[in-house]
């Protein structure tokens, strides 16, 4: 796919020099407790009952603090502006014991918070308050490289969103013959710890090797395999399709080494013909077209904090 730059995607290989590392970003309040729900699709919005089990903090470990701050801006307004629901929906969430500010539940409607210091979930989901904050899931495409700025000129995330005004960072790199899901934010502090290898965020893969797949390819890479720096493992391998010239393999890794993938696969003599990663931590890649992003819902955003430990 062309670029939106109209460039037309270089056919280099390798990776990029830049970082998604960045700095930015608000304290790190952690909230006990508040782990994602499972499920998927729009959580909070329309209702007041909860779907799932509700996880909020709980509230016996910590003693009461006054989370007003009468300068602050209503809790139901910040809601609704941070994608939850409409503000009647909110005001429901609220009234149903379903938000929690600074890991205390809130049930009373007139509550007005500070956005830039305090700290809010719904269901154990931590809200995203602060609207200058982006979260963009993009289907890299092959031939790009994955830095915001390539100095060799190559095809670079910047000819899909260097137009923003945001300065995104991007979380992780595919290599430029890998294509699939990288995430980009302009939240450094997320990006920072998404990538810090004490998160351990899992990252799938779809693989095309050779086939027919041997039965104990799984078992030997679950096992670890042997690396120039290093052993190796997935924490899971599953034949997705096996046919006696082709095959696809799913791959889970925590670790984000350099052509991980390819070089595991290599040392167990199945050498990747194509990549594609479909999967960070919570987030998929599902029908995402080459060369597009999208923003990520409140609730993806909430999982992410949470896979991040925030
Ligand atoms: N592993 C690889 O080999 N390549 C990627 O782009 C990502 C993981």
């Amino acid at each position: 796919m062309t670029p939106p730059s109209g460039r037309k995607p270089g056919s280099g290989s390798g990776q990029g020099s830049g970082s998604g590392s960045g700095s930015g970003g608000r304290g790190n309040r952690r909230t006990k407790g508040t782990g994602p729900t499972k499920g998927s699709g729009p959580r909070f919005a329309g209702s007041t009952k909860p779907s799932q089990p509700t996880r909020l903090p709980r509230q016996q470990d910590r003693p009461a603090v006054d989370v007003h701050d009468p300068d602050g801006v209503r809790l139901q307004k910040l809601l609704a502006a941070a994608g939850v629901g409409s503000r009647r929906t909110c005001e429901g969430l609220i009234a149903a014991g379903r938000v929690a500010v600074d890991g205390q539940v809130v049930t009373e409607l007139g509550v007005r918070i500070d956005p830039a210091r305090q700290v809010v979930h719904v269901d154990g989901i931590r809200i995203n308050l602060d609207e200058s904050r982006v979260y963009l899931a993009f289907n890299k495409p092959l031939g790009v490289v994955s830095t915001m700025n390539d100095e060799l000129g190559r095809i670079s995330l910047a000819d899909y969103v260097g137009d923003r005004n945001e300065r995104l960072f991007h979380v992780g790199r595919l290599d430029a013959d890998t294509e699939g899901l990288l995430l980009l934010t302009n939240d450094g502090d997320l990006a920072n710890r998404l990538q810090h290898p004490s998160h351990g965020v899992a990252k799938t893969y779809i693989a095309r090797i050779a086939g027919p797949v041997p039965r104990d390819l799984g078992r030997r890479l679950r096992d670890g395999v042997e690396l120039d720096d290093g052993p190796a493992k997935v924490d899971s391998f599953k034949v997705v399709d096996s046919q006696p010239g082709k095959a696809m393999v799913e791959v889970v890794i925590h670790e984000g080494r350099k052509h991980i993938v390819r070089r595991m696969l290599d040392a167990t003599g199945h050498p990747v013909e194509t990549l594609v990663r479909v999967q960070v931590g919570p987030i998929r890649l599902g029908d995402l077209k080459s060369g597009r992003t999208r923003r990520l819902t409140p609730d993806e955003v909430g999982q992410l904090y949470a896979a991040a430990g925030m």
